[in-house]
Order: structure tokens, then C-alpha cells, then sequence
């Protein structure tokens, strides 16, 4: 499976935002890199724990710029959020118990999850937060 490559098409035109998308979009492929490599509890685990923290500070850190431009998508836009970051910790905690649970299944959900995301909810904060000049 082909890893997660930036480029323009997930441009939001907020550059912090999009620095912080990279950042998660790397730590999605180096999980993939480690599941394929056999999956392993003690490469895998570090690295979900990664993933999990880095999107947490993104998320709160989006949800903090929409609150503080007081975004009208705010509300539905965290709710999305919270559903990945309830995913990622059943996914903390099957991998711990299962200590190899992570599959393929489990990848192509949060690379679907972060790209869908990107290029929907997140452009359309970010072309909100350009009309309205709040950057
Ligand atoms: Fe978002
Ligand atoms: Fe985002």
C-alpha cells in the first residue's frame, strides 16, 4: 500500500495547519511502515502512541483558532474530531491487549479518516478563516 503523500490538494491555506497535517500524515505512514513489517507490539505501540498525541494537540489546537475566529462549524467539526480520537484509543487498547491487532483494515480506516477530513472539514475552516480575514 502506498504511503500518505502531502501535496497542494491538502493545502487548507492556513500554513500552522497544514505543518501540523504533515506531521500527523507522517505518523499515519510510519504506523503503516511498522504494521507491514510484521506488527509488532513493541514498533507499533510507541508509534500509535505518537500518532494519538500528535492528533490531539492538532485537534485541540484547531478547535482552540475556531473557537477563539468563533467558527459557526465549531461544534460539529470537534464532534467529527472526538469520533477519530474515541477510534484511536480502541485502537490503544486493542493493540495492547491484542498486541498485534493492528492490521490493514485499521490503516486504510485512518488514512481514509485523515484524508476525507483534510480535504473536507478542514478546507472548509480553512476557506472560512481566509474569507473572514481571522488569520
Ligand atoms: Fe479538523
Ligand atoms: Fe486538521
Amino acid at each position: 500500500m502506498a504511503l500518505l503523500e502531502w501535496s497542494p490538494a491538502f493545502g487548507v491555506g492556513i500554513g500552522a495547519i497544514d505543518k501540523d497535517h504533515r506531521a500527523v500524515m507522517a505518523a499515519v505512514n510510519a504506523l503503516q511502515v511498522a504494521v507491514e513489517g510484521g506488527g509488532d507490539l513493541s514498533v507499533t505501540g510507541p508509534l500509535l502512541n505518537k500518532l494519538n498525541s500528535d492528533t490531539r494537540a492538532h485537534f485541540s489546537a484547531e478547535e482552540s483558532l475556531m473557537t477563539i475566529t468563533r467558527y459557526p462549524g465549531t461544534a460539529l467539526h470537534a464532534m467529527k474530531h472526538q469520533h477519530l480520537l474515541d477510534q484511536l484509543d480502541a485502537f490503544v487498547a486493542r493493540n495492547k491487549r491484542d498486541h498485534a491487532s493492528l492490521n490493514v483494515h485499521s490503516l486504510n480506516f485512518l488514512r481514509d479518516w485523515v484524508t476525507t477530513h483534510i480535504q473536507c472539514e478542514d478546507r472548509n475552516f480553512g476557506l472560512w478563516l481566509n474569507e473572514h480575514g481571522k488569520r
